[in-house]
């Protein structure tokens, strides 16, 4: 006991030192020497679905420009420097400069050092994100790093560490946009504000239709695996870690908490594509005060795709899905008004993620009521601002905090049995990709 409470991580020293809000405030004129308003260079590490969506929003809801790209391979750079050039050619400056596309196992280094950028947008499967987010901090750029903060207790607990360097210097964000989708922080504010009473429990639930991939017969079994990340537990930390992991945070969010143990199962039933990943996971995630929350995951097929949260109390109940209702029932009733009246033909954010990904969410597409319509283009305004101002946001902590949240669901399901909070910790899991980065470069 003495020895793992040693290991133990005070949740102060996940949200303390490291919270949402910066403290320093350094003047405005001193972001790399310039005026406030010029544009912040952005840097691309990560050419893929979701780096071109968010580095889109911020070269169209925020003062920022893509100026450099990075990624394994010849392909993704090229389809991104185009999609870019054709961003920056609609807005009169010039597209991507070819001495800043950075190819290869040390693109992420060679991006992070650049002088040429700001900030570096961190979109690279989730085992990268330890790695890539320290040569960035290293090097000292802003980040904007996509979750999850570690697919594993090693390296979330490094990540902690890497966001007390940026602590007062550079702005660190993690990708949890849910937080700043505007029918999410009413309804947390209304939760917060005690319009449930006291809470007694959560149902939640993440059901995703399957990540497919094309065919790619004559790639190696080394490019299939970081093509295909999406299906290898140690690139993408299993499901429950890469998508579950906003359900987790947002019981973080309303309960100001993180589990402190869990139990739960899980299994690849009805996936018959190549990879190691669960299509399942059914946890039980015990918070303080005995609150127990329910997550079933699914991820698998085409026919549906819903992500959603009850939070059951004794003045009321409420719920939010990413498409769909967002509201409170009860003694204190309330709902997004988008839930009624911004209905739309078109698929929701949700369903974006599986079309991109030539999955079939456009049939269980109909009416959908896009909760997360503003989530990006918000974190993304609030990330700029918060370079412009100096008043620096370093969400290291919340991001460590729903990842290990996530693993520690993830190990109690693949081991079957009850798994505490302090064992996590103290375990200090290390997932091994049994590659080196040298075999990157075969890529
Ligand atoms: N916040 C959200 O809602 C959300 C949604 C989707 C994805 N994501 C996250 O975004 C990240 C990327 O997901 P995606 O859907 O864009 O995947 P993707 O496969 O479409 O893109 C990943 C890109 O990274 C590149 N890459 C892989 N390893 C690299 C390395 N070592 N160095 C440089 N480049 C490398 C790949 O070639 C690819 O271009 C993941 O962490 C995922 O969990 C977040």
């Amino acid at each position: 006991m003495t020895g793992e409470s040693k290991q133990k991580i005070n949740r102060r020293e996940f949200i303390g030192a490291a919270a949402t809000a910066g403290f320093m405030i350094i003047k405005p004129q001193l972001v790399r020497g310039t005026t406030a308003n010029s544009a912040i260079r952005l840097g691309l590490l990560g050419c893929g679905h979701r780096g071109k969506g968010v580095a889109t929003s911020f070269a169209t809801n925020t003062t920022a420009r893509v100026t450099a790209l990075a990624d394994l391979f010849d392909d993704q750079l090229e389809e991104a420097k185009n999609h870019f050039d054709n961003i920056a050619a609609s807005k009169g400056y010039a597209g991507i400069d070819r001495k800043l596309m950075f190819k290869g196992p040390k693109a992420y280094e060679e991006i992070a050092g650049s002088k040429e950028i700001d900030m570096v947008q961190i979109s690279t499967p989730g085992f990268f994100h330890t790695q890539h987010l320290e040569a960035v901090v290293t090097a000292g750029k802003h980040v904007y790093c996509e979750k999850p903060a570690g697919v594993d207790v090693h390296g979330a607990k490094r990540i902690l560490d890497i966001g007390k360097k940026a602590e007062g210097r550079l702005s660190l964000e993690i990708g949890f946009q849910i937080r700043s989708a505007p029918p999410y922080v009413e309804w947390v504010r209304r939760i917060h504000a005690g319009a449930l009473g006291k809470i007694a429990c959560a149902a939640t639930y993440y059901h995703a239709t399957s990540v497919n991939y094309p065919p790619r017969p004559n790639a190696s079994p080394m490019e299939l695996r970081i093509r295909n990340f999406y299906w290898d537990r140690v690139l993408s930390g299993d499901i429950i870690v890469d998508q579950s992991i906003h359900v987790i945070d947002i019981c973080n969010w309303i309960l100001r908490a993180h589990p402190i143990k869990a139990v739960g199962a899980g299994g690849r039933k009805v996936r018959t594509d190549w990879g190691n990943t669960y299509d399942h996971f059914n946890v039980v995630l015990t918070y303080p005060d005995g609150i127990h929350v329910s997550l079933s995951h699914f991820q698998a097929g085409d026919a549906l795709w819903d992500v959603s949260e009850r939070f059951f109390g004794a003045k009321g109940v409420a719920e939010a899905h990413y498409s769909g209702v967002v509201g409170i029932y009860g003694d204190e009733p309330w709902e997004w008004e988008g839930s009624t009246s911004q209905a739309t033909s078109q698929p929701g954010h949700a369903n974006m993620y599986a079309i991109a990904k030539g999955g079939g969410a456009e049939k269980s597409s109909g009416v959908f009521h896009d909760s997360l319509q503003f989530a990006d283009a918000e974190k993304d305004k609030g990330f700029i601002e918060s370079i412009t101002s100096g008043k620096y946001h370093n969400q290291a902590g919340k991001g460590v905090e729903s990842a290990l949240s996530a693993i520690l669901g993830r190990t109690a399901s693949y081991t079957g049995r009850e798994v505490t909070w302090d064992e996590l910790i103290a375990s200090d899991q290390t997932y091994d990709p049994e590659f080196e980065e040298i075999d990157l470069a075969q890529l």
